[in-house]
């Protein structure tokens, strides 16, 4: 096999765990246990597709806080929600973020994150598809999600939480990938959000760059000056 075929039945090999991790059905067990297999090959898998989603994300993040956030980035606390390997984290680190939080499911791929120094605390076995009962309301300036509204992960009702542990006029930061946002709901389970008070979409980048097999949506939402509370609060 010449260095060509060997590149893309590595391309086709990531492809296929990618596709296979579609296909969990928001199942936490199926999940956690995927995503320890795939643990050790997942940053070689999705840079062999071209995954830019954190890129995006963390530029985002950066370009919200000179717009709308007074205080220095290196005091905005940050909580990447799925952090995985700790992508997004590193990316907000080089942008000059420094109180980042990673919490996810997987608490293999929470060890690589803290492998990479740059978050203040990671915790695993956090399940975004239920309440985040260890979380106070209001606890972060920005919340950040990528790659984690995708199909068969967190179903959009998981955005209902991350509202409530992002402070008033604060942000989330969201990818949705686009055959996820065409069949997951999600665009109604934002609207409902809206109309309940509990954020504002102020801004989308539609068809952004992802993965090089699919494009995505990138989301800013604000909270509310002063949030209505989501029914399912526990703080
Ligand atoms: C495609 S990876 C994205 C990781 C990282 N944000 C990135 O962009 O590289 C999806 C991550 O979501 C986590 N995940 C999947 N379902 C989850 C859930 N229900 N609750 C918390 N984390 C979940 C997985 O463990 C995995 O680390």
């Amino acid at each position: 096999m010449n260095t060509l075929d060997q590149q893309t039945a590595l391309q086709q090999a990531a492809r296929e765990r990618i596709k296979n991790s579609h296909a969990l059905d928001g199942d936490a067990g199926r999940l956690a246990h995927f995503y320890r297999g795939w643990t050790n090959s997942y940053e070689l898998d999705v840079g062999s597709d071209g995954y830019c989603g954190p890129t995006i994300v963390a530029e985002l993040a950066g370009a919200v806080q000179t717009a709308y956030l007074s205080r220095q980035r290196t005091a905005i606390a940050i909580l990447d929600a799925g952090c995985g390997t700790g992508l997004v984290g590193v990316e907000l680190e080089r942008l000059g973020f420094r109180l980042i939080d990673g919490i996810d499911l997987s608490e293999e791929m929470v060890e690589k994150a803290r492998q990479t120094r740059v978050y203040r605390h990671v915790r695993g076995n956090v399940d975004l598809n239920e309440p985040l009962t260890e979380y106070l309301s209001a606890s972060y300036d920005i919340t950040v999600c990528c790659g984690v509204f995708t199909l068969g992960h967190v179903r959009p009702q998981g955005l209902r939480e991350m509202a409530r542990i992002t402070r008033p006029n604060g942000f989330i930061i969201a990818s949705t990938r686009k055959s996820y946002a065409d069949t997951a709901s999600f665009e109604q389970e934002v609207r409902r959000l809206q109309q309940a008070g509990i954020l504002v979409p102020t801004q989308r980048l539609n068809d952004g760059r992802y993965l090089a097999e699919e494009d995505a949506h990138y989301w800013v939402f604000q909270m509310p000056e002063k949030a209505s509370a989501p029914t399912e609060e526990r703080s």
